[in-house]
């Protein structure tokens, strides 16, 4: 019997040690120059937005019961977060209790409470507030509202900023609010991501007219709430987030965004709600606005430059970029359209040795090997990508799943500088480990299962420097010889 166990263990480690090595061989064809079209093509429902007297638009129970919860991070570097709701009839209180205790909330945090007008339309009273001065790593409970009315949620703060802190996002794009929107959502949500990086065009209410516009950013708001009040959502604006409307007279670019989804641009130093940075684990997270001026010397410009000057990779070695327009695509849907911000930005990625760039807009999924088109210039040198191990890798994950459905039509032959590329919806995952490697995985939405199709390691690109490995390994080893001797 005892034998038979052991030969069981063995079997089952010997399989672990095959899946494993499949995986690590895999990370290295990736690595290689041959890209892939994957065939598989699918969209579960039509896409057609979720009718408004879906459950998973439902409203909150009680008079004037807050909704549309939705937290972000509130500072440069996690130990603040702001919470943001509705109340659909009065204003009510603009007051958070919370505390490490369910049901105990030791403290109040106030904020203040707005609301707009887009047409005819009149927004809920929109409350935000700044709860900060928070412990790392620590579970938090919230209450809003008051009385029968009042609601209750949690979060968890990030571990201190720190070099290997390990972390895990998700990351989502073009989400709007149809059943495949839901089924990403719900696949996420199955996961264990611990903060969502949104790459812009949020619910797709532009699509909808007059009143409508505004009712379908609340019904939006409803519908994130079962992920964004329990954990902070990363923004960045999309195209559908612009909302310019002359015949409505609304002529105010991204108003009714601003107005609903704040940011900590002020925390990074940023004149703009609409790019900004934050510090988050071992994660330098820069946001980019794919529709606002970034020419050179144009506030965005700066502050890039500025920004970039400050990320520090011995604190945090991981320097992700999220924008809405990928720099690179290969689908017709949008070909081209990263072209003026590739111009300006590029260089800067490959001096600033930026790991990966998430973008979404073409609603489909797409990675590149590294690559770089930075020696062209307008009268001589490279016209093409060439590899380049400074680059980040480029992925694009638009296919959160809105009604405009899937752009299922990519350029034949696939270009070299394209790793892997698929049409169809899902979500992606980035597990940082610790310093030097993270985990990624694209979740394909497939008949009602979340299915990891795209996967790598991710080697860090300041901590896979060899000169820097083996410091560190030194350091390592001086560490635990120490630790040796004090025994
Ligand atoms: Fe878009």
């Amino acid at each position: 019997m005892f034998r038979v166990m052991v030969e069981v263990t063995m079997r089952k480690s010997r399989l672990l040690h095959l899946v494993f090595t499949v995986f690590v061989l895999l990370s290295f064809v990736n690595g290689g120059r041959a890209g892939m079209t994957s065939k598989f093509i699918r969209s579960e429902w039509p896409s057609i937005d979720i009718p408004l007297d879906n459950e998973a638009f439902a409203v909150p129970k009680g008079h004037n019961a807050p909704q549309q919860v939705h937290i972000t991070q509130g500072d440069y570097d996690g130990k603040a977060v702001i919470i943001s709701w509705v109340t659909p009839h009065e204003p009510g209180l603009s007051k958070v209790w919370y505390g490490t205790s369910q049901n105990k909330y030791d403290f109040t945090a106030e904020g203040k409470v707005t609301n707009y007008t887009f047409h005819k339309y009149k927004s809920g009273y929109i409350h935000q507030c700044l709860v900060d001065g928070l412990e790392y790593d620590t579970k938090y409970y919230y209450k809003i509202g008051s009385g029968d009315s009042s609601r209750e949620f949690w979060f968890q703060t990030p571990p201190k900023v720190d070099p290997d802190a390990s972390y895990k996002f998700g990351i989502i794009g073009d989400l709007g609010q149809t059943f495949n929107s839901l089924s990403t959502l719900e696949h996420y949500m199955h996961g264990e991501g611990q903060t969502v990086l949104f790459v812009g065009d949020l619910s797709y209410a532009d699509r909808y007219q007059f009143n409508d516009v505004g009712i379908r950013w609340d019904s939006w708001g409803r519908f994130v709430e079962r992920s964004a009040a329990y954990q902070p959502w990363i923004w960045s604006a999309g195209n559908h987030e612009i909302e310019f409307m002359p015949y409505m007279e609304e002529v105010i670019p991204f108003k009714s965004y601003l107005y609903r989804y704040p940011t900590p641009y002020l925390a990074s130093k940023s004149s703009n709600p609409l790019w900004y940075a934050i510090r988050r684990a071992s994660a330098h997270i820069i946001v980019l606005s794919s529709y606002s001026p970034f020419v050179k010397y144009t506030p965005q410009w700066v502050w890039l430059r500025d920004e970039l000057k400050k990320v520090d990779r011995e604190k945090t070695p991981w320097l992700i970029v999220l924008m809405h327009v990928p720099m690179y695509n290969s689908n017709e849907a949008h070909f081209m359209e990263g072209e003026s911000m590739r111009s300006v930005f590029e260089s800067w990625f490959i001096h600033y040795k930026v790991d990966v760039v998430f973008a979404g807009h073409v609603h489909a999924y797409e990675r590149s090997y590294r690559v770089s088109n930075i020696n062209y210039n307008i009268s001589s040198g490279d016209r093409y990508p060439v590899s380049d191990k400074s680059a980040p890798v480029y992925i694009t994950v638009g296919d959160g799943g809105n009604q405009e459905g899937l752009a299922g039509r990519f350029r034949d032959p696939q270009p070299d500088y394209s790793a892997f590329r698929e049409a169809s919806y899902g979500h992606s995952t980035l597990e940082i480990k610790n310093r030097s490697h993270a985990i990624y995985h694209w979740n394909r939405n497939d008949d009602g299962k979340k299915v990891p199709t795209d996967s790598f390691v991710l080697h860090n690109q300041y901590w896979g420097n060899n000169l820097r490995r083996r410091k560190l390994k030194k350091h390592n080893l001086r560490g635990a010889g120490g630790l040796a001797t004090t025994r």
